[in-house]
């Protein structure tokens, strides 16, 4: 599949959708969501260090917001955040979120994650959720992210799928085979890590198999031996926590 169709197919995946279109909120939406709030909770815990203190924030494949009204609500109350999504279908519903959360969201807008009508070195922290995998075009985001990251900021990519090299072609065949909304893709570390050297921005992985939501019972028992044994992260389908800075 080429790029622009499977952009159109995420772009418009939220315009369609029955249970997550700016048409209809949702209980379940609702519900799913909040599952995901409880997850990036023990997320922004773990890199309190880093999130603290946060003053201008961009969100990217943010979806329909919802990360950046939690966060904004919970953590960094004082912060200016601009939420982004490929699909204008998914920001349009934003509105929801903030009256859930009580929460303005300064600046919301449709763009791509390489592709931002921001002016250079203006943010303190980029993040996404669960979205980094989708973007395709790594080297291309990267180096955007790159340009609008100020000298001493952060970008985190959280809560990613990660596998080696040797695994990924069957870690591409399960997640392409799970029923998903579009076409998924894994992250591989070795990968992102020589894009990084190639535009000169630091990275580190942080594996974490950790999971707060138990999506199947194999799957737990699956991350289970993944947290017991951690060497066999770097190799097998993981989760990872992608941090990057200048
Ligand atoms: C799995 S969803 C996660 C959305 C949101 N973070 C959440 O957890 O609800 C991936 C998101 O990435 C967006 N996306 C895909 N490709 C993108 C790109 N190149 N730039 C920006 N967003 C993109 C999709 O529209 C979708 O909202």
């Amino acid at each position: 599949m080429d790029l622009v169709e499977k952009e159109n197919l995420e772009i418009n995946y939220w315009r369609d959708s029955g249970f997550e279109s700016p048409k209809a909120f949702t209980k379940l939406n609702f519900l799913n969501k909040l599952q995901e709030c409880d997850n990036l909770d023990y997320k922004i815990t773990k890199y309190e260090e880093i999130i603290r203190d946060k003053k201008n924030v961009l969100e990217i494949g943010a979806g329909q917001g919802w990360a950046s009204c939690f966060l904004k609500s919970f953590y960094l109350k004082e912060a200016h955040f601009t939420v982004t999504d490929i699909s204008p279908h998914a920001v349009k519903s934003i509105t929801n979120w903030e009256r859930i959360f009580e929460v303005n969201i300064d600046k919301s807008y449709a763009a791509k994650s390489y592709e931002l009508a921001e002016k250079d070195a203006q943010f303190d922290l980029i993040f996404c959720y669960a979205s980094a995998h989708h973007f395709v075009l790594h080297e291309e985001t990267l180096t955007e992210l790159k340009r609008v990251l100020s000298q001493d900021g952060h970008i985190i990519f959280l809560y990613e799928p990660t596998c080696s090299k040797l695994f990924y072609p069957l870690h591409y065949y399960y997640v392409n085979n799970v029923p998903h909304h579009s076409p998924e893709d894994v992250l591989i570390p070795a990968k992102i890590k020589s894009i990084c050297s190639k535009i000169n921005l630091k990275y580190i992985n942080h594996y974490d198999a950790h999971q707060v939501i138990l999506r199947s019972i194999p799957l737990g028992i699956y991350f289970w031996i993944l947290k017991k044994m951690p060497f066999l992260q770097r190799l097998l389908p993981s989760s990872s926590d992608l941090l990057f800075s200048k």
